[in-house]
């Protein structure tokens, strides 16, 4: 990853920057001599990302929920002419398992999660399109998820909002990767694999996981499907965003390089 000293040092904003996969870029960013410029929904009560914060001279936190047009706005005037080299749209709502079931389906989740998931990060791509052209990198990375990734899509079929609100995000990044190409700007679109941002890893065997989660451990204790650290996930994805070139723009990429089927 490039970094660089006071004058040199490139700048990303992350959206849902205060726990989890957000906190970690924040971290290894930060660690690299980035400027990071680290929104989340309620800075008040972001204690680690506050850590961080006073860890690195560089790291800055503004208040942003992706669904607040006027937040929204607000925020992109403040930074005036700031370059922006990369946004990284992390943040997500996951949602409840009931409501999200065949046969229980709760259409206000549908909405909830379009507008967190979906037409959200496009908004805060939109808002911030001048900071990120006015930048060196240009780059707009969004994190998608292989949940709403239609080849992939195998039993147990669930979380039904969450999952169609990754597959329209994933046309969107697409779609803004032709758009945004002439003008020089790099849209990527991530998976960070299965990610341990519940500290499920380090539960021993005899420890609870939260009953939402019990399942997922299930398989991940069984060794059907692999569980990775949030850490390794951003290392891998920093990665990817690196590498981020004409040959990968627009691709759905997992964490390790490998392309996801639509
Ligand atoms: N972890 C995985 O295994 C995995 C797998 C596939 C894809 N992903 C994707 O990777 C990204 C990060 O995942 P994660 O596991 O770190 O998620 P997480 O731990 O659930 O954290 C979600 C973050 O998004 C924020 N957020 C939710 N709604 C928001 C809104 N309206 N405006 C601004 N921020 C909002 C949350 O803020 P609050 O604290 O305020 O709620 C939190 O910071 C997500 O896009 C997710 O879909 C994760």
């Amino acid at each position: 990853m490039s970094g660089g000293g006071a004058s040199t040092r490139p700048a990303v904003l992350i959206t849902g920057a205060n726990r989890g996969l957000g906190l970690e870029f924040a971290r290894q960013y930060a660690a690299a001599g980035w400027r990071v410029l680290a929104t989340c929904r309620d800075p008040i009560s972001a204690t680690a990302l506050q850590e961080i914060a006073a860890a690195w001279e560089a790291v800055s936190i503004h208040a942003l929920d992706v669904t607040d047009g006027e937040q929204l706005a607000r925020l992109a005037r403040e930074l005036g002419t700031l370059a922006i080299d990369l946004l990284i749209l992390n943040s997500a709502w996951l949602g409840p398992q009931a409501g999200q079931r065949m046969g229980e389906l709760d259409a206000t989740l549908f909405e909830r999660s379009f507008a967190a998931n979906a037409t959200g990060p496009v908004s805060v791509a939109e808002a911030f399109l001048p900071h990120v052209e006015r930048s060196a990198q240009k780059k707009i990375v969004f994190l998608g998820s292989a949940a709403g990734a239609i080849g992939v899509l195998r039993p147990p079929v669930n979380l039904y909002a969450y999952r169609a609100s990754k597959a329209a995000l994933h046309l969107l990044a697409r779609a803004l990767s032709i758009d945004l190409a002439p003008r020089g700007i790099r849209v990527g679109l991530v998976n960070p694999g299965l990610a341990d941002t519940r500290g499920l890893l380090a539960l021993g065997p005899d420890e609870a996981p939260p009953p939402d989660l019990a399942p997922v451990l299930q398989l991940v204790r069984a060794g059907v499907i692999e569980m990775i650290t949030a850490e390794a996930a951003v290392t891998g994805m920093i990665g990817v965003i690196d590498a981020l070139g004409p040959a990968t723009v627009g691709q759905f990429l997992n964490y390790d390089g490998a392309v996801i089927p639509w």
